[in-house]
C-alpha cells in the first residue's frame, strides 16, 4: 500500500487519490473510484498518461531507450538466447534450466501441424488476399478446430491454447505465403529450430532440398525475439480488452493481428520499406523530410518515431546489426535501399525537426531491409511481426485472466452529440 497521494479540487472540493510506485518506471495515481466521488470521468483517448495494468511482463524506458523482459535486457536476450528461450521467459517469468527448456522446445515442436481440414480455409482465399487478412482469418478459426484449449478458467486448457498459437503460428504464416505464390504448402520438421522450420516451410520446394543457411536461421530467430513483447501496445491492448470479456484465446490473439495491420503500428515495417524504394534515390531524400514536416500533409517518415521511446528504439539497434551480417552472408556489400536508409537516418538525426520530437528509428525502420534480404516479399513483413509477438500477447493475457482484480474492460466517454429530441415521421422530415 501506499501512504502518498495525489489530491484533485473540483469547486473548492477536494479529494485523495492513493499514488502507488511500481519497481521501475513512473509512479501511478489510483482513479479508479474519481467517477464514484466526483462523478468525473477522465478525459485520454490515446492513453498517453494512462496505466491500462499492473504487469510484470516488460519493462520500456522511452527516455533512455531501454526495453527489459523480466528484468533482463533485449541486448542480452537478442544476442545471447534463441527465441523461444524468450518465450518461456515471457511465459513463465525466469530463463529456463537446461531441462526446461528442452521440455519447452519439444512441446511447441509438438504442435507445430494443422489440423488437415485448416489446409482447406486457405483455398478460400483470392490468391492475391493480402497475407495478413488471411493470418486474421485462419487464425480466428483455430477456435473452431480446438476446442478442447477454449475453457479460459482452466489452466491447463490455457496452456495447451498458448502453446498451439506459439506453436502453430509459422505454420500459418508460411502457409498463407505459399498460397499467395501458388506454390505447395510444406510441413513443419521436427528436427528444425524454430526459426530454421519457418524458413523452411516458406522457401522449401518439393523437388529439391532446401539449405538452411545458419545465418539466416540465426538472423530470423533474433528478428522474432525483438518482436516478442512490448508493454501495453496497441496490438496487446486489443488483446488485453478482448481477452476481459471472457473471449476464447485463440479470438484474443486474431484481434491482436487485426490491430497490429495498421501502419501506425505493425504496418509500419512494411510501409518503411516502401517508402525506401519511393525515395529511391539519396538526392530524394530532402524531398521526402519536407513532406514529413508539412501539416498539410498526412506522410509520416514511416519506421520514425514513437509513442514511448523518445530515444533510440533499442531494437532497431540489434536489427541494424542483423541487416549487415544478413547482406554479408548474401555478398551485398552495397544495398542501395540500405544506402538510403542508412543517409535517411544521418539526415533526420540532424534536423532540428525530429531533435526537438525526439522522432528516432524505431524497430520497423531496419526490418524491412532484413526481412526483403531473407527473401520476404513486403506483404510478409507484419505477418513475421505476428508471428513473434503472439507469444508477448499470449503472456499479457495469460496476466490478465490470472489477475484476481480481472473485470470487463469498459471506458466511459465525454459526449458532444445531440441534445434529447422527439422522433419525426418519415412523411413529415
Ligand atoms: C510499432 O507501441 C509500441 O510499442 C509499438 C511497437 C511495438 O513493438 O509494439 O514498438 C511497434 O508500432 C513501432 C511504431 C511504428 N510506426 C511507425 O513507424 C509509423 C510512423 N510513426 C508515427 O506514426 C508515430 O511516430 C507513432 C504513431 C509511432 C507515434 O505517434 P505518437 O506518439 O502519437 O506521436 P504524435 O503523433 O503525437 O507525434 C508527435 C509529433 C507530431 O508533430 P507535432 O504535432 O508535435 O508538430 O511528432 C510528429 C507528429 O506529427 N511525428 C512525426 C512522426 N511521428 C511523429 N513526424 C514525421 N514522421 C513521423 N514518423
Amino acid at each position: 500500500m501506499t501512504d502518498k497521494k495525489a489530491t484533485l479540487t473540483i469547486d473548492g472540493e477536494s479529494w485523495d487519490f492513493p499514488i502507488y510506485s511500481g519497481n521501475m518506471g513512473p509512479d501511478v495515481i489510483d482513479i479508479t473510484s474519481l467517477y464514484k466521488v466526483t462523478g468525473h470521468f477522465t478525459l485520454d483517448p490515446g492513453f498517453t498518461s494512462t496505466a491500462s495494468c499492473d504487469s510484470e511482463i516488460t519493462f520500456i524506458d522511452g527516455n533512455k531507450g531501454v526495453l527489459a523482459h523480466r528484468g533482463y535486457p533485449i541486448e542480452q536476450l537478442a544476442n545471447e538466447g534463441d527465441f523461444l528461450e524468450t518465450c518461456y521467459l515471457l511465459l513463465y517469468g525466469d530463463l529456463p534450466t537446461q531441462a526446461q527448456k528442452t521440455r519447452f522446445d519439444n512441446q511447441i515442436t509438438q504442435h507445430t501441424m494443422l489440423h488437415d481440414q485448416m489446409g482447406k480455409l486457405f483455398s478460400g482465399f483470392r490468391r492475391d488476399a493480402h497475407p495478413m487478412a488471411i493470418m486474421v482469418g485462419v487464425v480466428g478459426a483455430l477456435s473452431a478446430f480446438y476446442h478442447d484449449s477454449t475453457d479460459i478458467s482452466d489452466e491447463h486448457q490455457r496452456m495447451v491454447a498458448s502453446m498451439r498459437m506459439i506453436a502453430k503460428m509459422p505454420t500459418i504464416a508460411a502457409w498463407a505465403y505459399k498460397y499467395s505464390i501458388g506454390q505447395p504448402f510444406v510441413f513443419p520438421k521436427n528436427n528444425l529450430n524454430y526459426a530454421s522450420n519457418f524458413l523452411h516451410m516458406c522457401f522449401a520446394v518439393p523437388c529439391e532440398e532446401y539449405e538452411i543457411n545458419p545465418v539466416f536461421s540465426r538472423a530470423m530467430d533474433r528478428i522474432f525475439t525483438l518482436h516478442a513483447d512490448h508493454e501495453q501496445n496497441a496490438s496487446t491492448s486489443t488483446v488485453r480488452l478482448a481477452g476481459s470479456s471472457g473471449a476464447n484465446p485463440f479470438a484474443c490473439i486474431a484481434a491482436g493481428i487485426a490491430c497490429l495491420w495498421g501502419p501506425a503500428h505493425g504496418g509500419a515495417n512494411e510501409a518503411a520499406l516502401n517508402m525506401l524504394h519511393e525515395i529511391g534515390t539519396p538526392d530524394r531524400i530532402p524531398e521526402f523530410i519536407a513532406r514529413a514536416k508539412d501539416k498539410d500533409d498526412p506522410f509520416r517518415l514511416m519506421g520514425f518515431g514513437h509513442r514511448v521511446y523518445k530515444n533510440y528504439d533499442p531494437r532497431a539497434r540489434i536489427l541494424q546489426k542483423s541487416t549487415h551480417e544478413v547482406l554479408g552472408a548474401l555478398g551485398i556489400k552495397d544495398d542501395p535501399i540500405l544506402d538510403i536508409a542508412l543517409e535517411l537516418e544521418k539526415i533526420a538525426l540532424t534536423d532540428d525537426y525530429f531533435i526537438k520530437r525526439n522522432l528516432y528509428p524505431n524497430i520497423d525502420f531496419y526490418s524491412g531491409i532484413t526481412l526483403k534480404a531473407l527473401g520476404f516479399p513486403t506483404d510478409m513483413f507484419t505477418v513475421l511481426f505476428s508471428v513473434a509477438r503472439t507469444v508477448g500477447w499470449i503472456a499479457q493475457w495469460k496476466e490478465m485472466i490470472e489477475d484476481p482484480n480481472q473485470k470487463i474492460g469498459r471506458p466511459r466517454q465525454l459526449f458532444n452529440g445531440s441534445d434529447f429530441r422527439d422522433y419525426v415521421s418519415i412523411d413529415k422530415r
